[in-house]
């Protein structure tokens, strides 16, 4: 069974329009594992725009699942993972600019500080993932530093607009869950996944887990979140024939 990582980081980005300590992300989480999260996904951004340290202090307290903590490779970032103990760490790239994670990590071009990054967290039980495009060199390079796992950016995917384009894109990915097993890494995927695109990336047969977070959180303003969640865990497990 694929496993549903839950990204609640626009429950927090809710809260912080009017400053008031609800809707409170932990409440947000215990829901969702309630209804069919396998783990609670948050990203702390270096400018703390939705999720704040404090968030994932009381996520870690207070979860029943494993907690994966998205971030940015910077030496603050790291010294936190350690305090914390997320289960797993995902290392993102990150601009300030952008309003979210807009492509994979450059493995290549951080090879010796992504490496660095991975063996220290390792050494306290921390297991890395890290967040690449459907590239079969930075899925090597990630492979060659001992990432526990990759997660494959579908943002790509997801915004595909003309089905034939899609579809090549979604086979790119396809051969690469199928390289990145061969080469023994867990294969995680996430990123614009909605209801309407979620099948065939939940369908590929090394697919070990999907982090989803703004499709189920806007559809829970009209399902509510137990429904929100429950209907794509159902989707992702359902077999396509
Ligand atoms: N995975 C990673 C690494 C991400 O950065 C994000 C966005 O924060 C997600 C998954 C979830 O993406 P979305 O909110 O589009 O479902």
């Amino acid at each position: 069974m694929v496993r549903l990582g839950i990204n609640i980081d626009h429950i927090a980005t809710i809260r912080n329009a009017r400053g008031e300590n609800f809707p409170s992300v932990v409440e947000a989480a215990l829901v969702a594992e309630t209804n069919g999260a396998d783990l609670i996904t948050v990203h702390l951004r270096e400018d703390r725009r939705h999720i704040k340290d404090a968030d994932v202090i009381n996520l870690r307290n207070n979860i029943k699942t494993e907690l994966n903590l998205e971030m940015a490779l910077t030496q603050e970032m790291i010294d936190f993972a350690l305090e914390i103990k997320p289960n797993f760490v995902c290392i993102v790239p990150e601009k300030r600019q952008e309003l979210t994670t807009e492509g994979g990590l450059n493995v290549l071009a951080n090879f010796d500080a992504l490496g660095n990054a991975i063996e220290i967290l390792k050494a306290h039980n921390i297991l890395t993932s890290l967040f690449v495009d459907a590239n079969s060199d930075q899925i090597t390079a990630a492979s060659d530093l001992g990432a526990y796992s990759i997660e494959i950016h579908t943002g790509k995917y997801a915004n595909c607009k003309k089905p034939y384009l899609q579809n090549d894109v979604y086979y790119q990915i396809k051969d690469m869950c199928e390289l990145a097993n061969s080469l023994e890494l867990v294969v995680n995927a996430g990123h614009g996944l909605t209801y309407h695109n979620v099948k065939p990336i939940a369908n590929i047969p090394q697919m070990n887990e999907l982090n989803i977070g703004f499709a189920i959180i806007a559809n829970s303003i009209f399902w509510g979140l137990p429904k929100a969640v429950a209907k794509m865990k159902q989707l992702i497990c359902e077999k396509q024939f």
